[in-house]
């Protein structure tokens, strides 16, 4: 049986100070819920998210990482030291990675294996633009990304991975997709990895991501394929994440 995972993300947000308030407000709060809970802070805030974390039911992520171990890559952060410092998850391929920084599914490849290199979980995010989704070819997309990471590492390499499905057109926007929408989009990403290997596919968590907020994280989690949310925006409000959370308990 799967268990929900519901995954904070902070983006690039956040001080000493906020932090410090944000995460007191989670961490007494968590220990009721059943659903299990990430926060992924920047880089900088993770020693000390990790050293308040210590004795909670809260776990640490990271939001991105290197493709390589270590040596001369000048402003890049390796696997092995985010495991170092405490974290079980690595975001990999973000939408904002992909578009911003303009990341390719080949290299996303890459993070996936340097994250399980470094024995994290990595949560592949994956999800088409508006523009797809309006031409119809957003399972295409979605497949192609998959398919990238799948071509690299086999469907074992999915073992200890997280999927996260993420339309880019709901990320930041206040446009949530539909549960039905979603709920699409899950199933045929379950049916991909069932294809391969159904036992993997069935334990594998695929979240949602783009806009939940407690408002409308029942309806999205309701969802058969739906195993919980990645959460930008709302996951920097300690109240906001901690009714998410319990949507997904
Ligand atoms: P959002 O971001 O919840 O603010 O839409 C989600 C994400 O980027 O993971």
């Amino acid at each position: 049986m799967r268990r929900s995972l519901v995954a904070g993300n902070w983006k690039m947000n956040g001080s000493i100070a906020s932090v410090n308030e944000l995460m007191d407000g989670l961490i007494t709060a968590a220990a009721d819920i059943n659903a299990e809970i990430a926060v992924c802070p920047t880089f900088v805030h993770l020693p000390q998210v990790a050293k308040l974390l210590e004795s909670a039911n809260i776990k640490l992520g990271a939001q991105n990482l290197c493709d390589q171990e270590k040596g001369a890559f000048t402003g890049e952060i390796s696997g092995d030291m985010l495991s170092e410092l405490g974290c079980q998850y690595v975001l990999v391929g973000h939408s904002e990675r992909r578009q911003v920084y303009v990341e390719s599914d080949a290299l996303i490849a890459r993070k996936f294996a340097a994250a399980k290199r470094s024995k994290l979980i990595p949560v592949l995010c994956v999800g088409e633009t508006l523009e797809e989704r309006e031409q119809g070819i957003t399972q295409n997309v979605v497949g192609a990304q998959i398919n990238a990471v799948l071509d690299q590492e086999g469907i074992e390499g999915l073992k200890n991975a997280v999927i996260a499905y993420e339309p880019v057109w709901a990320i930041g926007t206040g446009k949530t997709a539909s549960p039905e929408q979603a709920q699409e989009v899950h199933a045929f990403i379950r049916e991909l990895l069932t294809s391969h290997n159904g036992e993997v596919a069935e334990n594998t968590q695929i979240l949602y991501g783009g806009s939940v907020k407690a408002a409308n994280a029942g309806d999205l989690f309701g969802q058969k394929d739906i195993d919980g949310g990645l959460v930008g925006g709302a996951s920097l409000k300690a109240e906001e994440f901690l009714a998410i959370c319990r949507a997904a308990g």
